[in-house]
């Protein structure tokens, strides 16, 4: 469960989905559901939708946090189809996911890429959320936990400060978008093993880091995850297409 330092955050990752006028239907069924709750609320819309996305947010009354689904290794110049981390910061965003599962499994962003990213992230004045998670193939072979943390190494040698924001996805390659969410327990076993990583050079980061959980997540499982230690929130793929069961998950309350 999360603690009071840390409020859970409830992220919508719309990926490559909806026309222009579904991103603006989604974004204010987001500001209502978020006016409401006590969690924190990102959206995370394709692209060429931010800016528009950005102000609906904002008619909305604000409240949702905007943030770019990727952004690249370098900062500028000849990387046709490539978005830059100081663009997604000019039209709004205050995050950026580095290193989701499809742009490493998909297109081929390995440790380093996902690095650069990160690194012109935080140049750009965003909150990177790393996300890191093993194959079916590296949990069968019991490499879960070398797995996850090489990637978070990779991450944290990007910090240039203390103050550096961050935040962290564990998100199972084997979870995302199969209905096959891990289990509790497996998230809070690699959730706890990404936290003591952190402790292992800034105990004070790793008190305050968010770790949130992906793969999944919809409305009838989240209260599983949330109500376990270590987990600060969901990163939400499929679940947050549907405004009805995004609006759920961002109205979350533990029991009792
Ligand atoms: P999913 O996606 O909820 O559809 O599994 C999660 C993610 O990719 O962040």
């Amino acid at each position: 469960m999360s603690t009071p330092t840390r409020t859970p955050l409830i992220a919508g990752n719309w990926k490559m989905n909806g026309s222009l006028g579904d991103a603006r239907t989604w974004a204010e069924a987001a500001a209502a559901a978020a006016a409401a709750s006590a969690n924190d609320v990102a959206v995370f819309p394709p692209a060429p939708w931010l800016m528009a996305v950005g102000g609906s947010l904002a008619d909305a009354g604000g409240g949702v946090t905007l943030g770019g689904q990727a952004c690249a290794w370098e900062a500028a110049g000849a990387f046709t189809g490539a978005v830059a981390a100081s663009m997604l910061a000019e039209a709004g965003c205050r995050m950026v996911l580095c290193g989701h599962s499809e742009r490493r499994h998909v297109f081929g962003e390995r440790d380093a890429d996902v690095a650069g990213g990160l690194a012109r992230a935080l140049e750009a004045g965003l909150e990177p959320i790393l996300c890191v998670g093993e194959t079916l193939e590296e949990r069968e072979a019991g490499q879960t936990e070398a797995v996850i943390l090489r990637q978070l190494d990779a991450g944290l040698a990007c910090l240039r400060s203390a103050e550096d924001p961050l935040t962290i996805a564990y998100e199972p390659v084997w979870a995302i978008g199969t209905g096959k969410a891990a289990t509790p327990v497996e998230a809070a076993a690699a959730h706890a093993s990404l936290r003591a990583r952190v402790a292992e050079t800034d105990a004070e980061r790793a008190a305050r880091v968010r770790i949130l959980y992906g793969g999944s997540a919809n409305p009838d499982n989240m209260g599983g995850f949330l109500e376990v230690s270590d987990v600060d929130g969901l990163l939400i793929g499929g679940a947050s297409l549907d405004p009805a069961k995004f609006a759920a998950m961002v109205g979350y309350t533990p029991a009792g």
